[in-house]
């Protein structure tokens, strides 16, 4: 079963932002079922990578539609992107260092960081870009 089902719960009325998240889910759903399977950390390390790119890719795009907007909330909303990136990094590093970081709280983490972040912060651009005609 999947960790994280997207639902229209989680939509940010952007259609572009809402088909990343929905990749991001699957992406963390797979790492899920690596980590499930027990997959080297070598291997969920790869799998890491793959998500942490992905986030990348999103956070460029969303902050690019932001700035179109020159939503006023855009410097707090990259600096919470910023620091997760270096978080899912370090994670990797560690996984692939043969550090001790547990393969379960990674997945966690990000889980828990990805819908609260979507819920609360990403919700909140919603009515401005609509707004400016970025639906
Ligand atoms: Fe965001
Ligand atoms: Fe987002």
């Amino acid at each position: 079963m999947d960790l994280v089902t997207w639902d229209k719960s989680y939509s940010v009325s952007v259609e572009c932002c809402d088909a990343e998240h929905r990749k991001l889910f699957f992406l963390l759903n797979a790492l899920h079922e690596a980590m499930k399977a027990g997959h080297s950390r070598a291997i969920l390390a790869g799998t890491v990578h793959d998500l942490e790119k992905y986030t990348e890719t999103h956070f460029r795009a969303e902050e690019a539609l932001m700035q179109r907007a020159q939503y006023p909330k855009l410097p707090e909303h990259r600096l919470e992107h910023q620091k997760f990136v270096a978080q899912v990094k370090q994670f990797r590093h560690d996984l692939e260092t043969g550090g001790t970081c547990d393969p379960n709280a990674v997945v966690m983490f990000v889980g828990d960081w990805l819908a609260k972040h979507i819920m609360q912060t990403d919700k909140m651009y919603s009515n401005h870009l609509n707004s400016h005609g970025i639906n």
